[in-house]
């Protein structure tokens, strides 16, 4: 039988989050040129505005070569519907961002199903990779 996750406070009403990794690479203009980052972080905070999600940032996630990675965690009632945390790569074009945000909105992880182009851009996590994340 799998672990019960069983939530309290606050966390029993956690939005779904996207942690949206600005470190060394993601996001960094002079090793990922053509693409505007800035507006992909401005674009996922007005939807998650409007979207009743969360979007915060992070240092360097560790896989670098998958860059811009952004993961999805899911809502409280996501969790409990047994989703899980789902790492995305090279989410640096508009329909990726639209997507994300989309899905975001929908519920994410445990609660909706992912847009079949997103999730060929699906990577796994690193072994020990913990997504902290700041404001
Ligand atoms: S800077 Fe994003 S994974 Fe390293």
């Amino acid at each position: 039988m799998p672990p019960r996750t069983i939530l309290t406070g606050a966390a029993r009403h956690q939005p779904c989050t996207l942690v949206v990794c600005r470190g060394c690479c993601c996001g960094n203009a002079r090793k990922l040129p053509g693409a505007d980052h800035a507006w992909q972080l401005e674009r996922l905070r007005a939807a998650a505005a409007e979207g009743g999600f969360q979007v915060r940032t992070t240092d360097c996630l560790g896989p670098c070569d998958q860059a811009n990675v952004i993961v999805v965690r899911p809502s409280a009632a996501g969790r409990r519907a047994g989703g899980r945390a789902t790492w995305i790569g090279f989410a640096m074009d508009d329909a990726s961002t639209e997507e994300l945000a989309e899905w975001a909105a929908a519920g994410g992880p445990g609660v909706a199903e992912p847009p079949v182009t997103l999730e060929l851009q699906f990577i796994s996590p690193p072994r020990e990779g913990k997504v902290r994340s700041r404001r």
